[in-house]
């Protein structure tokens, strides 16, 4: 299994050191959630984190736009990460975006909220480096775990395999111990994990755990 960190509950002065310790404790990826306040009812953080990011790290930088019409703004986040992640829901033009993303240079993900059926999205599954599959309502870390995204995951899983697409799939909310094991076998590839691992009291180990699914 791999491991995307959720940097949003982090301290942001005490960023450089969270990547380094996450880096180290053997996170594959890191998950960065750019919130507008319009799309979802919070605001997080936007370029100038990514940017200093970017030049700091050789992570894998997974960058999850919860941002109203992201089509706009593609360009720029597509320079500063390698997976570039926007919400079916956001008013963008799905097709024209994910081609975007990918003519930029990035890989592209496709993003679900919980109220979203995955056969909506099955037509721009081949546009896809990864899909993403919501399982709280975007925009803030904490919450809990909704039991209907496993079958999110097994449909999606599915039409993969069925038309021999390669296509990986996260899940992203309320991630921990409990859970982790369910979305393994429901058919995720990435987990992202924001406050279990943040909370963590041995960050190696939690890892380690939830690497072995
Ligand atoms: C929520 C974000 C998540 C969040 C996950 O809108 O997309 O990435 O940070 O946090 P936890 O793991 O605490 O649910
Ligand atoms: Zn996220």
């Amino acid at each position: 299994m791999l491991i995307a960190p959720s940097i949003l509950t982090a301290d942001m002065l005490e960023l450089k050191d969270a990547v380094d310790n996450l880096k180290a404790a053997g996170a594959d990826m890191l998950h960065l959630d750019v919130m507008d306040g319009n799309f979802v009812p919070n605001i997080s953080f936007g370029f100038p984190v990514i940017e200093s990011l970017r030049k700091h790290t050789d992570m894998v930088l997974d960058t999850h736009l919860m941002i109203d019409k992201p089509h706009r703004y593609i360009e720029k986040f597509a320079k500063i990460s390698d997976y570039v992640g926007f919400h079916y829901e956001a008013g963008s033009p799905v097709k024209e975006t994910l081609l975007k993303i990918k003519e930029c240079g990035a890989k592209s993900c496709l993003t679900i909220k919980p109220a979203t059926a995955p056969q909506e999205i099955f037509e721009f599954l081949p546009l896809c480096d990864m899909v993403l599959v919501m399982s709280v309502e975007p925009g803030f870390g904490g919450q809990s775990f909704m039991e209907n995204s496993l079958d999110k995951l097994k449909v999606l899983k599915s039409e993969i395999k069925r038309r021999d697409l390669s296509v990986l799939l996260e899940i992203d909310g309320g991630i921990n111990d409990k859970t982790a094991p369910l979305a393994a076998k429901a058919g995720a590839d990435i987990l992202v994990v924001g406050s279990y691992l943040f909370n963590a009291k041995d960050l190696k180990a939690t890892l380690l755990d939830l690497k072995k699914l």
